[in-house]
């Protein structure tokens, strides 16, 4: 199959369009697949949501989805693969629990290609052994999208922890792949996904491993999870939200003070960083004005988690700074 997209192809703007093109690709699938099983590796992003919601219309429990939690997830991100798929959807869902393996993996790596590449082979690994414990399994579904195929040296296929693994030689399902980002939304939102799996911002594959900078301690990427989702709720009460906004968790401590029976004690605590960005592609990018008492807001839920003591806001623009901290 060609991999340009049909000039004929319309843009999927309206539910309308996005409609008429699950259709189309329910019967495609159907055609494609039979009644054999197709395998999927459900992250939670966009792309792989909105093909496992598609495959389950077309083919139900014939699809097999994995979810591997690799711990560097966002906090309520497993729970939530579980509740839309599993539950709401009634989706064929094998989650796995890897959390253990991932980290004990990455302990004391501090070099970020190093931890990437460790994120990367262990994803591979897990997703492989589930996969031979599968049984009939004679296609692999894949979110990929328009631009993964016209900017195959892009971020995607550079960073991503869940591409094709080597040696599971399954013909592929690609139903999305002559969509642009805008149009897998909408066909999202016509599928019924939730609006925070549709609209969400981008992040990264290999997840928080790359903003707790340095060699991942548990407790430091517990507080990096906190923090983050205290980031969230708060930037998502704002009238207009940046393109990306997280926290990073710097391996670097500083001295705080706390009271006990009204002595001060100094001790090391850690330092959050936050950080939202606007860009339009990912290359060059302003920092948006963040209202000050928005900035307070978190800053006093911040502090508040065990082990930090200090929350700084990070106004770099790329180029110099890249949006990541590794
Ligand atoms: P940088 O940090 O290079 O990020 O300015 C540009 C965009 O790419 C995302 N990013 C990643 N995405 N795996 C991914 O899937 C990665 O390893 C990775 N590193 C950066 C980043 O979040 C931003 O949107």
């Amino acid at each position: 199959m060609s991999d340009v997209r049909p000039e004929s192809m319309e843009r999927i703007t309206t539910e309308a369009l996005a409609q008429k093109f699950i259709d189309e690709q329910i019967a495609e699938i159907r055609a494609q697949v039979g009644d054999k099983k197709v395998l999927l590796a459900l992250s939670g992003g966009v792309d792989s949501s909105v093909v496992a919601a598609l495959l389950i219309k077309a083919i139900g429990k014939q699809l097999v989805c994995v979810h591997v939690n690799h711990g560097l997830l966002r906090k309520g991100e497993p729970e939530q693969v579980v509740e839309v798929f599993r539950n709401q959807m009634d989706a064929n869902l094998i989650y796995v629990d890897a959390v253990d393996r991932f980290l004990d993996k990455l302990a004391g790596v501090d070099d970020p290609e190093t931890k990437r590449k460790i994120i990367g082979a262990e994803f591979i690994n897990v997703f492989a052994e589930e996969a031979a414990k599968q049984e009939g399994i004679e296609f692999l579904a894949q979110g990929t999208i328009y631009p993964d195929i016209t900017e195959s040296k892009g971020v995607k296929a550079h960073h991503n922890v869940g591409g094709l693994p080597e040696g599971l030689q399954f013909e592929l399902v690609e139903p999305v792949k002559f969509l642009y980002k805008d149009e897998v939304r909408v066909v999202g939102k016509v599928l019924g996904l939730p609006d925070n799996m549709v609209y969400r911002q981008p992040f990264p594959g290999p997840g928080l491993g790359v903003r707790c900078v340095g060699a991942i301690t548990r407790d430091r990427l517990e507080a990096l999870r906190e923090a983050d989702a205290i980031v969230r709720a708060e930037i998502e009460k704002l009238p207009e939200t940046p393109w990306q906004y997280f926290c990073a968790i710097p391996d670097i401590q500083s001295t705080g003070i706390k009271y006990v029976n009204g002595e001060g004690e100094r001790y090391m605590g850690w330092a959050v960083v936050i950080r939202a960005v606007n860009t339009t592609d990912a290359v060059k990018v302003t920092v948006p004005e963040i209202p000050f008492a928005t900035l307070c807001t978190m800053r006093d839920q911040i502090v508040k988690i065990p082990g930090v003591n200090r929350v700084l806001w990070d106004i770099s623009e790329k180029p110099v700074a890249t949006i990541e901290w590794e």
